[in-house]
């Protein structure tokens, strides 16, 4: 039985249907269907492509974030006009967060917007960046500069998809589900906090069912309130501004969901700094975070001056401050501007 969580947007509202099995509805739809994935799905997945897509071209590209470029939408375009799609068109995004984001942004400029599907296929991209709307590409300059609000038709969300997935993504998931529960939610991170080991390894589909609903459910609340993050959403950076930071200076051998992780612990001393959260509370974060393998460390071989400096590049500062989530407790957020001493005391204290 597949469960579905309603995004209520008025005339952009939109289905998330979860559910073991749910991926073979996308033979069912109609119209016409322009499939985008990467080339490791290709692989995996390309004879259930095939037989769920037909005759329908699909576009395939390199899998890694370095092809989410405008280089590689104009491609998604051009072969979208070659095939000859009109603006009644609907693209599908097979993949994960890449391929999401990208081929989102594709349907958001393609003859000034037409429909797109979102099938996510990576644990990342289906308690996050599946829902809510947010599309684009990165720049040689920065991650995601450019893009677009644009919200997806459908979303399915097939949890079998995680059996063929590696574990160091199953963990970059497991980072932004933390960060859900620490953020929104203190039932779904006690929730997490009992048996974190079963968390990876062997997944328990329907633990992982009901996880991936609930995430689900509160970043659509979310969406709902406030689409354009105007303000509320914002929270949902939460760890994200240190997280990015580190992401950037290691040439992103360190993953989203390991930036995360180490973003979410910096931002919990600055909590604890604070008086906005208790160090009992930042205590079960990082014991959660590192049963389940992520990182809750900042690198020694990255300096303190050099995190701060890539800190203020991120696209989410205004007016020269740096802006950063900090967890009330768990289960609420809020957006704080500290000063630098104050980060830089937050990253001294997890330094390695
Ligand atoms: N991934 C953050 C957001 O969708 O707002």
């Amino acid at each position: 039985m597949a469960e579905v969580v309603r995004v209520g947007l008025g005339e952009r509202a939109y289905d998330i249907v979860i559910g073991s099995g749910v991926r073979e509805r996308a033979a069912e739809l109609q119209g016409r269907l322009f499939p985008v994935t990467d080339s490791r799905v290709e692989e995996l997945y390309g004879s259930w492509l095939k037989s769920c897509f037909g005759a329908a071209e699909r576009f395939v590209f390199p899998a890694g974030e370095g092809s989410k470029t405008f280089l590689t939408v104009e491609e998604i375009c051009r072969a979208a006009a070659r095939a000859r799609l009109d603006r009644k068109a609907c693209f599908v995004a097979v993949g994960g967060g890449v391929t999401g984001d990208m081929t989102g942004f594709a349907a958001a400029i393609y003859m000034r917007g037409v429909d797109f599907i979102q099938i996510p296929t990576t644990l990342l991209a289906m308690v996050d960046s599946s829902v809510g709307g947010k599309t684009g590409v990165d720049l040689p300059e920065g991650k995601n500069l450019i893009g677009a609000f644009h919200q997806p038709k459908l979303v399915l969300i097939d949890p079998d998809f995680l059996n063929s997935l590696p574990e160091r993504e199953i963990r970059c998931g497991l980072a932004e589900i933390i960060k859900t529960g620490v953020i929104l939610d203190a039932e779904l991170f006690a929730a997490l906090e009992r048996e974190p080991a079963s968390l990876t390894g062997h997944l328990d589909p329907c633990r992982y069912t009901k996880i991936i609903r609930r995430c689900c459910e509160l970043k659509a609340g979310v969406v709902e309130a406030d689409e354009r993050e105007a303000g509320l959403r914002a929270i949902l950076n939460y760890g994200h501004t240190f997280g990015h930071a580190v992401e950037a200076l290691s040439g992103f051998s360190i993953s989203h969901g390991e930036g995360v992780a180490i973003g979410m612990t910096a931002a919990a001393e600055l909590a604890v700094a604070r008086g906005s959260l208790t160090r009992a509370d930042a205590e079960r974060q990082r014991r959660l975070l590192e049963a389940v393998g992520l990182p809750v460390k900042l690198p020694r071989e990255y300096s303190v001056p050099a995190v701060l400096e890539a800190m203020t590049r991120d696209k989410k500062n205004a007016g020269g401050r740096i802006r950063v989530v900090l967890p009330e407790g768990i289960g609420r957020a809020g957006v704080v501007t500290p000063e630098v001493p104050e980060l830089a005391a937050a990253l001294e204290a997890i330094h390695a």
